[in-house]
């Protein structure tokens, strides 16, 4: 399995060990305290996918491996279909751009990424310079697709996005979100169960596909019921619906494909 273990890390990456406690004859760090999330993720990073990312201390710290697992079982579907180098458009990248510097690392493609908070907007493209990846970054201006002036007439291959799906009452200050404090963009979604911003994503998204192209969202496990309504949704405008979990430690994601057939 991906991984790598909290022994290794630290051989790669010294500054972590000051975060490192030993349980029985084994290594742990706390997880809980954001800078050694950080300082764990990039080695992470570095070591099994050699890219350099820096993270916004005010930002929720993606899980790599987790997001590599989503980009491969979305690239499979592609592949399936015969679609050898997609134009692809990353909903969202956040300050790290993660998605987009892991598909370019690894795949042929061609990608835009879009997002909305301009400190996260200067912290992805310095990533994206870092490692000296083609990759396009858009500011959304808080829009999702339509109306964003270098997506006119455009169409992709991919739509990709791990969207916001905070409901309407989830608030910032205070909270931690997957250990670590969250900025109020982040937190949006809206709707019952933070399906709103998903569910616009494909009603517009829809229109911005190329036949056989596929909308990829990632979800946690619960609520179940946000899951159903953006397959039914996904339904509703004609795509045909695939469904993978991944699991990295004792998290369950789902990835669910729309594809347009
Ligand atoms: C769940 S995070 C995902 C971040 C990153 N892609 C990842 O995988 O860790 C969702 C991101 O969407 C951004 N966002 C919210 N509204 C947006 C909009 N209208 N356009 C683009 N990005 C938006 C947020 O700022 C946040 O960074």
């Amino acid at each position: 399995m991906l991984g790598l273990k909290i022994e290794d890390a630290v051989k790669y990456n010294k500054n972590l060990k000051k975060y490192t406690y030993k349980k029985g004859d084994k290594l742990r760090i706390n997880f809980k305290d954001k800078e050694a999330l950080m300082e764990y993720n990039k080695t992470i990073l570095n070591v099994l996918f050699g890219l350099d990312i820096e993270f916004h201390k005010n930002g929720l710290i993606p899980t790599p491996i987790n997001r590599y697992l989503f980009i491969k079982s979305t690239f499979e579907t592609l592949k399936n279909l015969g679609i050898e180098k997609p134009v692809v458009l990353e909903i969202g990248t956040g300050h790290s751009a993660i998605i987009p510097l892991l598909i370019k690392k690894f795949y042929d493609a061609e990608v835009y990424a879009t997002e909305v908070d301009d400190e996260f907007i200067n912290f992805a493209k310095r990533n994206i310079e870092k490692n000296n990846l083609d990759i396009k970054i858009i500011n959304s201006k808080g829009k999702i697709i339509k109306g964003i002036e270098e997506f006119k007439g455009k169409k992709f291959d991919l739509i990709i996005s791990y969207p916001p799906f905070y409901s309407k009452n989830s608030v910032a200050s205070g909270r931690k979100f997957g250990g670590a404090l969250a900025k109020d963009v982040e937190l949006i979604g809206g709707g019952k169960f933070g399906e709103e911003f998903s569910i616009r994503l494909i009603d517009e998204g829809i229109n911005f596909l190329n036949k056989k192209g596929v909308i990829s969202l990632m979800m946690p496990k619960k609520p179940e019921k946000r899951r159903e309504i953006i397959i039914k949704k996904m339904e509703d405008v004609g795509l045909s619906v695939e469904v993978d979990e991944i699991k990295t430690g004792n998290r369950l994601r789902y990835i669910i494909k729309g594809i347009k057939m």
